[in-house]
């Protein structure tokens, strides 16, 4: 999928006086499609009896007749985020218009303030991208509605960045991306693989950079994607060493994969637990995007990497089992901010940081009641071999406190207590940081890759109580996802930190099962408004 910008001049739908000179401008453009919004307003303007005013009435004119057209056999809808499609017709081609058919979206019965809520827009723009695919249309200029409702800059980005998001989603394709890997044959791409975004002077720089941000944003959601797809025999631990290393060649990324050897010298008793059951070796991944100056304190990012999960000796029922391939989506979700994050050159210093190995039965593998010593000193009795993503997550925790960081951030698949809890919506968000839960539910928002916060209250620390070490792996089933979140909170006392639990929400079970991607929209927006 390719995404650019078109600049048209004068471009200017919200000035009556040029509306007509802006729509001669795009629709002369020769295109597959031309999407631009209207709402309720300008269907009354085109149906009323007096002059006639507006988008549609002014396009109508242009067209010779095609929206009344449309209008009078009733593909004009007024209810929100329903579309319009028009053919060409020979009438079009002496008004000089070059697209092939003009798509339109509506905004339904909205008061400006309310077009400007990115909950409307992104309605609107799911439906028309979901439109544009499937079909011949290889290309379109979408022109909506920032340009045409004379929003706020930030506003505009925030918009194209959420269209990108939207159609790079739509576009993903698991088997054309890994044709090598002949894992499907017959997976096609979409024909729609062109989207280009018409603004004009007043907005053309804001425009280039948020195409830019959103096509990084895109690529490390891909990324992300990719490798929480692919089977958990090609995407070992190893594997996931390499894609991160691949990087530091394509990017500025500094990547550095450490083995079994170095984590033991390391102190890391706790992450060795774990991967200790399994014949595949353990990884300690660290990639560093230097875009601040030296000594700025970085932003880290830690993302549980657990290859696949069975469970352990406390084994997992066999259903849907495989599913636990995606127990490294965490991972996926830091490897792929951290390319968006260096494609796109960003102002400042970010860590990602990725603990990764197997979760396997096995005659050396780890039993509930072992005793293991964290890297931190604390020591940690296992009670479930199950709960092994804070167990790897611990040690990575208090690995980072080397950096002085100014906000760690992990991301886990940390339990399926988080699923019942908020089902597939919003990840889990936990922190005591206000202005990171703030940061954090901002751009969760911005991305529509909401986050819902839950309590870290210091009395469900009481459940993490053991007898024999400093404290127990799990706290039973009661609040399971916040004695997680406590249990990780124990080793994270040195500097700001959030939990981010993504078990409901890194991947879609059912005839859609695949990786959504998330969240790097909300890491990426979140790192873009930084300062
Ligand atoms: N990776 C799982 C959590 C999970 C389960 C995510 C299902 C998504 C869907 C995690 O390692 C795990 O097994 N957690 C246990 C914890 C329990 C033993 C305290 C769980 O959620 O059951
Ligand atoms: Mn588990
Ligand atoms: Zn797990």
């Amino acid at each position: 999928m390719q995404f650019s910008t078109k600049i048209f001049s004068q471009a200017d739908i919200n000035s009556p006086k040029q509306l007509k000179a802006s729509l001669l401008a795009l629709l002369a453009y020769p295109s597959d499609c031309l999407v631009l919004a209207y709402t309720k307003a300008d269907v009354d303007a085109l149906r009323g009896s007096k002059a006639k005013s507006g988008v549609l009435a002014e396009l109508d004119r242009i067209l010779g007749g095609s929206v009344t057209h449309a209008n009078l056999v009733g593909d004009l809808d007024t209810q929100q985020a329903s579309v319009c499609s028009l053919r060409a017709e020979k009438s079009w081609a002496a008004a000089g218009v070059k697209t092939k058919r003009v798509l339109l979206a509506c905004l339904g019965d909205v008061n400006f303030a309310e077009a400007r809520s990115l909950n409307a827009f992104s309605k609107i723009a799911r439906s028309a991208l979901k439109h544009l695919s499937g079909g011949s249309i290889q290309n379109a200029v979408w022109f909506i509605p920032s340009f045409a409702l004379g929003h706020r800059a930030e506003f505009i980005a925030e918009e194209v960045r959420l269209t990108i998001q939207y159609a790079g989603d739509q576009a993903y394709r698991f088997g054309v991306r890994q044709p090598a890997m002949k894992f499907k044959a017959k997976d096609k791409a979409d024909a729609f693989n062109h989207l280009i975004f018409a603004g004009n002077d007043a907005c053309a720089k804001e425009l280039k950079a948020a195409v830019a941000e959103g096509v990084a944003m895109v690529e490390g959601m891909n990324l992300a994607k990719d490798l929480g797809n692919l089977p958990p025999n090609i995407c070992t631990p190893t594997y996931l060493g390499k894609a991160a290393q691949g990087l530091s060649k394509k990017t500025a990324l500094k990547v550095e994969v450490m083995g079994r050897k170095q984590i033991e010298a390391l102190g890391m008793g706790s992450f060795l637990s774990v991967a200790q059951g399994s014949n595949t070796p353990p990884q300690f991944i660290v990639m560093r995007h230097q875009g601040g100056k030296v000594g700025e304190a970085p932003i880290v990012l830690v993302g549980k990497g657990i290859t696949f999960d069975t469970g352990g000796i406390s084994l997992k029922p066999g259903e849907a089992m495989d599913e636990m391939k995606y127990d490294m989506c965490g991972a996926a979700s830091v490897i792929g901010t951290m390319y968006a994050t260096a494609l796109m050159k960003l102002k400042k210093n970010v860590i990602g940081v990725v603990p990764t190995c197997e979760n396997m039965p096995s005659g050396n593998a780890t039993r509930p009641g072992d005793i293991v010593k964290s890297m931190s000193g604390q020591t940690i009795e296992i009670l479930n071999t199950d709960a092994e993503g804070r167990l790897i997550l611990c040690d990575a925790l208090t690995y980072v406190e080397r950096f002085k960081p100014k906000a760690v951030i992990d991301v886990a698949t940390l339990t399926g207590a988080c699923v019942i809890a908020l089902g597939h919506v919003h990840s889990g968000l936990f922190s005591d940081d206000e202005a990171l839960v703030g940061a954090l539910t901002k751009a969760g928002h911005a991305s529509l890759d909401t986050v819902w916060r839950l309590p870290l209250d210091a009395a469900y620390h009481e459940q993490l109580k053991s007898n024999f070490a400093d404290v127990a792996n799990i706290g039973g089933r009661p609040a399971g996802s916040v004695t997680a979140a406590c249990f990780l909170s124990r080793f994270t006392e040195k500097y700001k930190w959030a939990h981010l639990d993504i078990a409901g929400t890194a991947w879609k079970s059912g005839a859609a099962k695949g990786a959504t991607g998330r969240p790097v929209p909300l890491l990426v927006n979140y790192l873009l408004e930084q300062k």
